[in-house]
């Protein structure tokens, strides 16, 4: 069975998919690690502290667990990037490029990244908007995710790491509370989009 690991599994998304992996997998399968945590909700199995910025933390863990597949979650959402740019900038970019390199250099079996509808603009075609829509984004964490997947697709391009993204809506869960993006206003404002 190939081994799991899930950063930012402390999160609204990590915490349900590892638990549902756990389900899945088995519960020694799926690594989860986050900066804080663990928390209740992703359900007993190993738990490491991996700050993504840190490369060689990283790399220790995919080693002593022979990962092979890697969801790579952690991440500054859009409200809170806006808060402190540059950190969300060096979080969402290095983060992923530390993942992406891992992957290349030690031939990870996969690698799972979110992309969200955060990446378009005011300039988007508005209704039924193909894929390859104009992607001019306002706010950092959607400059973040264009430039996020031009790296997936050069990686896989360049290198052939299996790496896929979906481009995700503010997603709502009834388990794990969200942790810092646009939708999180909607509950104070009916006119305010969700987008993440
Ligand atoms: N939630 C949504 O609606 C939505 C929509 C589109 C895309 N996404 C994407 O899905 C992914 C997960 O989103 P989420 O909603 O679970 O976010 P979240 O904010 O709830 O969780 C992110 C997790 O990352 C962790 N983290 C922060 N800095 C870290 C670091 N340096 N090292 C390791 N972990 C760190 C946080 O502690 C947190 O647990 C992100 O890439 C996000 O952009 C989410």
């Amino acid at each position: 069975m190939t081994k799991i690991l899930v950063t930012g599994a402390c999160g609204q998304l990590g915490s349900e998919l590892t638990a549902a992996l756990r389900n899945s997998h088995g519960s020694d399968n799926v690594v989860a690690s986050d900066i804080h945590g663990p928390v209740a909700l992703i359900g007993e199995g190993p738990y490491e502290h991996i700050d993504v910025m840190d490369k060689s933390r990283l790399e220790s863990v995919i080693d002593r667990y022979q990962i092979g597949i890697v969801y790579h979650l952690a991440a500054i959402l859009s409200a809170n990037s806006e808060k402190n740019i540059d950190l969300a900038w060096r979080l969402n970019m290095d983060g992923l490029l530390n993942v992406l390199n891992l992957a290349r250099d030690k031939k990870l079996e996969r690698v799972f990244w979110p992309s969200s509808i955060a990446v378009f603009g005011p300039d988007t075609q508005k209704k039924r908007t193909p894929g390859n829509s104009a992607t001019n984004p306002t706010t950092v964490y959607g400059i973040s995710k264009v430039a996020g997947e031009q790296w997936c697709a050069y990686f896989h391009r360049k290198f052939g790491v299996d790496v896929r993204s979906l481009r995700y809506p503010g997603l709502i869960g009834y388990k794990s509370l969200p942790g810092g993006g646009t939708k999180n206003l909607s509950v104070f404002s009916k006119k305010t989009v969700p987008c993440r």
